[in-house]
């Protein structure tokens, strides 16, 4: 049933092998100086970094360099970028990288300006920005997390064990994005196949709520078909175009706010795999394929019909009963799982059963789920998933 909601997106993609040749005329609806935000290098080694350059030099811009940003960006580093956006009065936030350097961009643009703390006020109160914000636009380098045309920015706050995503409003998703699946070719392997899941973890958070007949399930089903198909070609041969192509629009599909219209969500994965992060500072992805199967396999019993359409709408799985299909659709999930190599378990990502009680401190539960956990279950799927 679709019932009140508001949808608007007002981010701008160009999409496709020549999407950068857009660049130019997006910067020239902005001021003369450019904050120029990447990750660790991997933009220099693969020859971006010399094409934006010139891009912007031949824009007449001021380019502010700001290097470094880690993969879960630390407030300690959303500080600095703050910081030098304001030193230096830049007009426009240029993110080149992945889900890490476009959130940490948003994180920058709403707190230049901001008056107070900004961890505090977005991130811990989940306020909302009152200040003027910095415009950002993107050019994605890895596939998974939908930042490139949504609201969210996560930050890890290392020293309080917590890693905590703001959902800011259209007024902060990004202006534009450039989308060339060339330009993912790149991605190691290990990173490639965490943005996979990523993405199916975004479909399934949305997907596994509610029982009513909603447009915006079947959208999901299509988007998680696609996602299984091309997945299963990218992992043989990276370098497989339509796969890397279909891959990267359905993971802009996948977070977009599209599809979670008139749905209540989940988001129990991501609130466990965030917090994990907090304490190991993992890989966002393998730290939801890390505990999925343990966590759906838990929850299942209270939404069998819905996890039976997954067996059926997604996996083709056929059985009578519904209790049949929705375990195959499970099983399902976890062969791909293996197959595309994610990992399952979190000893491997350096979880050890000390930690276990305050991870689940850091995971709150989810109200819209099929069983909202207490912090016992979410203990009992943490050791199920050691
Ligand atoms: O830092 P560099 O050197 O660029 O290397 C990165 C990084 O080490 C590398 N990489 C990216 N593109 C590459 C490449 N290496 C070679 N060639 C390329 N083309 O990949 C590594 C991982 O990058 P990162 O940006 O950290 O990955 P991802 O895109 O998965 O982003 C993860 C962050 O996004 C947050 C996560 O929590 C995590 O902090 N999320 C953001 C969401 C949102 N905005 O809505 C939702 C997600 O659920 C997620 O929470
Ligand atoms: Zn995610």
């Amino acid at each position: 049933m679709l019932g009140n909601f508001s949808f608007q997106n007002p981010t701008k993609l160009y999409f496709g092998e020549n999407a950068l040749d857009f660049l130019k005329d997006e910067l020239a609806q902005y001021g003369p100086t450019v904050q120029l935000i990447y990750g660790g290098g991997s933009i220099k080694r693969t020859g971006l970094y010399d094409k934006v350059l010139a891009i912007l030099k031949a824009a007449g811009k001021t380019v502010v360099e700001d290097a470094g940003v880690m993969p879960n960006p630390t407030v300690e580093k959303l500080y600095e970028g703050a910081r030098i956006a304001r030193d230096n009065k830049v007009d426009l936030l240029l993110a080149v990288g992945g889900g890490s350097v476009v959130d940490y961009a948003k994180g920058v643009a709403a707190s230049a300006y901001c008056e107070e703390d900004p961890w505090e006020k977005y991130y811990l109160r989940q306020e909302n920005p009152t200040c003027k914000l910095i415009p950002v636009g993107d050019i994605l380098t890895m596939v998974g997390t939908g930042s490139e045309m949504n609201g969210g920015s996560v930050i890890t706050n290392h020293a309080a064990k917590l890693k905590i995503g703001k959902v800011f409003g259209p007024e902060n998703f990004p202006r534009f994005t450039v989308l060339n699946p060339v330009l993912t070719y790149t991605v190691p392997q290990y990173q490639m196949v965490a943005g996979f899941f990523d993405i199916m973890s975004h479909l399934m958070e949305q997907y596994f709520s509610g029982t009513d007949d909603n447009t915006s399930d079947y959208l999901i089903e299509g988007l998680m078909r696609s996602l299984i198909h091309s997945s299963r070609i990218a992992v043989k041969n990276p370098q497989d175009y339509e796969a890397r192509s279909n891959i990267m629009w359905t993971a802009c599909w996948a977070l977009n706010t599209l599809t979670k219209c008139a749905k209540g969500q989940d988001w129990q994965v991501h609130m466990i795999g965030q917090s994990i992060g907090a304490f190991t500072d993992a890989t966002h992805g393998m730290t939801l394929s890390a505990v999925s199967s343990a966590y759906y396999r838990y929850v299942m019993p209270y939404g069998v019909a819905k996890f039976a359409r997954f067996g059926r709408a997604v996996w083709d799985v056929c059985a009578v009963s519904d209790e049949e299909a929705a375990l195959k659709g499970i099983e399902a999930l976890e062969a791909w799982m293996k197959e595309i190599g994610v990992v399952l378990n979190i000893t491997e990502l350096g979880v050890t059963p000390d930690m276990l009680e305050g991870i689940a401190q850091g995971a709150p539960s989810t109200p819209n789920a099929y069983k909202p956990l207490s912090q016992e279950e979410i203990v009992a799927i943490l050791k199920a998933s050691l």
